[in-house]
């Protein structure tokens, strides 16, 4: 595959469906139910107009921004998917050597099938020798606690930097395609790597992921007494718990319907935004993910307040197009498309994107 020849998300994901497995084509592109929401994402930027200044642009752009201590050279970050040996074989650490070279941060899936101290490894090796990439967990937060303990014991000695809990996940979405097409399991030889052998007493054995719809506000208490990590939560969706969380004391917010893959029906992120900034207040970072296909879809979130977006899909497009390179270019492609929109915005960096930049639109981007 020429990688050089796409020059949009969308493309990479129209070869990555080529070159799949229908049913990981469709697990990855689905979400739950209807996909009312997996919908709403694209659409909720389709929706919103630029609106650009003039005449006080810059030629250098400085798109870097600094997430709790660490730099990113840009506020693209890669989102957390399960799951990339079923679209690559190198799998997550194709993904980390793309993060290293692109020098972006990497949220690696708890789901991952490699494990995290494997994938912050990869990273090391494929980043620049002056840089130290950064590598954030997800977790999902185990009804065990000892389980979790462990897994947070795991992340912290790989070095990740943050630990992003996702808590929109009191019980598994109903992705309907993976009903029909019988997906339920990973095919022999891949297993979720984070959690073999969790507690060291069982060889060889890997634990499922638990998910719980008892987990509490306590929960996020006990993780913040158990890491010196900044805790992030991804999939507040209320602006009452994104309040909440911040009197919890959580260090950031990831705004996230995960893709449309839970409760369906639920708002496209960009469309919560504004309510979240007044809710949040500026006390903690927001970050915000769903639907981002575009440098433009960049710029508008950032404008209306967040300070960096996550892209879940368009990486596994990426990887599954052309392993590390497809996502390095999908990356890439990303980057560029933000710089010139920012250059077209009239804006000299990314402190110059405010809401008056955005409007509200007619149409739809595709
Ligand atoms: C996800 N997402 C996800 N989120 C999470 O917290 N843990 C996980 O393991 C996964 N796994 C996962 C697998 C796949 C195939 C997809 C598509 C998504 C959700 C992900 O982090 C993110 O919220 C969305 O993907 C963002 O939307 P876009 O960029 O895919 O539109």
């Amino acid at each position: 595959m020429d990688l050089d020849s796409l020059f949009t998300v969308d493309e990479f994901e129209a070869v990555a469906q080529r070159k799949l497995d229908p049913v990981y084509y469709d697990y990855i592109a689905g979400g739950s139910r209807d996909e009312v929401t997996v919908r709403a994402n694209l659409d909720g930027f389709g929706r919103l107009s630029l609106l650009p200044r003039v005449l006080r642009g810059s030629a250098q752009r400085d798109l870097a921004v600094t997430l709790f201590g660490a730099r990113s050279s840009m506020p693209i970050l890669i989102s957390p998917t399960a799951f990339h040996r079923l679209v690559c074989t190198e799998g997550e650490l194709a993904t980390a050597r793309a993060a290293a070279r692109a020098d972006t941060i990497m949220i690696a899936s708890m789901a991952s099938t490699v494990a995290v101290g494997e994938v912050a490894a990869a990273a090391r090796a494929a980043a620049p020798a002056d840089h130290e990439p950064t590598l954030w967990f997800q977790l999902y937060l185990q009804p065990d606690l000892d389980d979790t303990t462990a897994l947070i014991a795991r992340a912290t000695k790989a070095g990740c930097k943050a630990l992003v809990v996702t808590v929109d996940s009191p019980v598994l979405g109903a992705n309907e395609r993976n009903h029909r097409n019988r997906f339920h399991d990973l095919p022999p030889g891949m297993a979720c790597e984070n959690l073999r052998n969790l507690r060291g007493d069982e060889p060889g054995n890997v634990r499922q992921i638990a998910m719980s719809p008892e987990l509490s506000w306590d929960h996020i208490d006990w993780l913040r007494e158990h890491t010196e990590l900044p805790v992030l939560l991804k999939g507040v969706l209320h602006p009452e718990d994104a309040r909440i969380a911040v009197d919890h004391g959580v260090s950031g917010l990831l705004l996230s319907n995960h893709g449309g893959r839970q409760l369906d029906t639920v708002p496209a992120t960009i469309d919560l935004l504004p309510e979240f900034v007044e809710a949040v207040g500026g006390r903690v970072p927001l970050l915000l993910d769903g639907g981002v296909r575009r440098g433009t879809d960049v710029v508008k979130a950032l404008a209306l307040g967040a300070v960096a977006v996550g892209v879940g899909r368009p990486i596994v497009w990426g990887l599954a197009a052309g392993g590390e390179d497809g996502a390095t270019r999908v990356l890439e492609l990303l980057r560029d498309e933000l710089d010139h929109t920012v250059a077209l915005c009239g804006a000299r960096g990314l402190a110059d994107l405010t809401p008056d930049l955005v409007r509200p639109a007619a149409g739809s981007r595709r």
